[in-house]
């Protein structure tokens, strides 16, 4: 009798492992069950956007990435573009064994807003698009969240764009609640741009319409380099500039490489998962797994061989020796929608009053997104004569800077994973502690 029951727990606890919680939010905090939920993620975009790979695609890449995940001790990864024609079931399964959680930007080079003509690219093809991604990946229990734009406003003259994503998050919130068995938060990923970031944040989280105010907001930076602090670094003002904000922020890249040709030490870790930043952020993303052309990589992959670098040695101990602030981290909820920064010509130019959803997408909207149609070359949308901004396709292709002058070249990132299923937590923590 006793030696049954203890069989049977034994292959309750195995079973419950491989199913994760979903993500949900409460206050200014994501949640896995009644576990606060701290991203410890990577951006995952191995081919870099040149390229374009869908890694989630192909079971054979994905596999060979998970188990430098798993070593990394990620629970997260960031994926900048999918080709939504194509079979994911493989690779989010084994995501899913791996206790590792999915973060999704929705668009592709040619099904993304539009940065500088925002107005043309706001219609019934790109909207087929972003709901047909959310029905063909809002299906698996560990797709966390989903990215409604990247790095869209990458400077003063592209903040009209802005009205624009704030549309698109709403949209994509209304479809969510029709054609979805659970919610999935929605928000946006922001530039390291210093001079308009806090207005990004405060306007998508403004407003009366429930609907159209973003679930959580992230933003890229690279402000830590090297042995840095909370104080030098200017997190510590970080913290104290979002202190009020009712939503989940987290850093959806970071990972300054100016130390170069030296490794990064990755001692912003410590600080992160710290309670120093935790009433305010819940992790990150470090930019990113694989090596490109812009040198961010924690491993180099070639003729699909993966070796690691000292970067992801660093990482690895980091993360290893820093666990997560016990209890809630001090997460708020009684914060209140923030107030909507005022229109500035030339500086600030967001719009209150959102675009009308198109009327050629209520069918969409109503019935369903139908036939995904993968990754078109043919760009949507066309010129608008009032509005000449520089290129700016506001996809993977060009995202905004970097910090510290790096070129904006390609993002991508791949994630990994705490096991946050509530069988796994045990053994996760009991290797944690042994580790330390
Ligand atoms: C974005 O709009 C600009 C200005 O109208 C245009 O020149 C550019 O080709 C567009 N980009 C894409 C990818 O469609």
């Amino acid at each position: 009798m006793r030696w049954l029951s203890i069989i049977g727990a034994a292959t309750a606890l195995a079973t419950s492992a491989a199913a994760l919680e979903p993500i949900t939010v409460k206050g200014n905090a994501f949640f896995a069950g009644n576990e606060r939920w701290y991203i410890r993620g990577v951006d995952y975009l191995p081919g870099g956007p040149s390229k374009l790979v869908d890694p989630l695609a192909d079971p054979k890449i994905c596999k060979r990435d998970i188990e430098y995940f798993k070593e990394l001790g990620l629970n997260a990864i960031r994926v900048y573009t999918i080709d939504n024609s194509l079979d994911h079931d493989e690779c989010m399964k084994a995501l899913e064994e791996a206790g590792i959680y999915l973060i999704l930007d929705v668009n592709t080079p040619t099904r993304s807003i539009n940065r500088s003509n925002p107005k043309s690219t706001y219609n019934e093809v790109y909207l087929q698009h972003v709901f047909a991604t959310i029905d063909v990946m809002g299906k698996y229990d560990n797709t966390a969240l989903f990215f409604s734009a990247n790095e869209v406003v990458n400077d003063k003259t592209t903040t009209p764009a802005i009205t624009y994503v704030k549309a698109v998050t709403r949209d994509m919130k209304n479809y969510i609640s029709k054609h979805l068995k659970r919610p999935i938060p929605v928000g946006y990923s922001a530039a390291d741009v210093e001079e308009n970031r806090v207005q990004q944040a405060l306007y998508l989280n403004c407003g009366d319409d429930e609907a159209a105010r973003s679930d959580f907001f992230a933003f890229n930076d690279y402000s830590w380099c090297g042995p840095s602090s909370f104080k030098e670094s200017g997190w510590d003002k970080k913290v104290e500039t979002y202190k009020d904000y009712s939503i989940p922020l987290f850093l959806s890249e970071y990972g300054c490489n100016n130390v170069r040709p030296d490794a990064r030490p990755f001692t912003e870790v410590k600080s992160l998962y710290s309670t120093d930043m935790t009433s305010v952020f819940s992790g990150g993303l470090v930019y990113e797994y694989s090596e490109e052309e812009n040198n961010y990589g924690l491993v180099e992959i070639e003729n699909g061989k993966v070796e690691t670098t000292e970067d992801y040695d660093n990482l690895k101990k980091q993360f290893a020796s820093t666990k997560n602030p016990t209890g809630d981290g001090k997460y708020k909820t009684n914060g209140k929608p923030s107030q909507c920064p005022k229109f500035e010509k030339g500086k600030w130019e967001a719009q209150d009053e959102l675009p009308e959803f198109p009327k050629k997408a209520e069918k969409l909207m109503k019935e369903g997104a139908g036939k995904p149609l993968g990754n078109p070359k043919t760009p949507i949308g066309g010129d608008d004569p009032e509005d000449k901004a520089d290129n700016g396709n506001a996809g993977e292709e060009d995202g905004g800077e970097k910090g510290e002058g790096e070129e904006e070249e390609d993002e991508s990132g791949a994630a990994g994973v705490v096991r946050w299923s509530v069988g796994a937590v045990a053994a996760v923590v009991g290797a944690v502690v042994a580790v330390v």
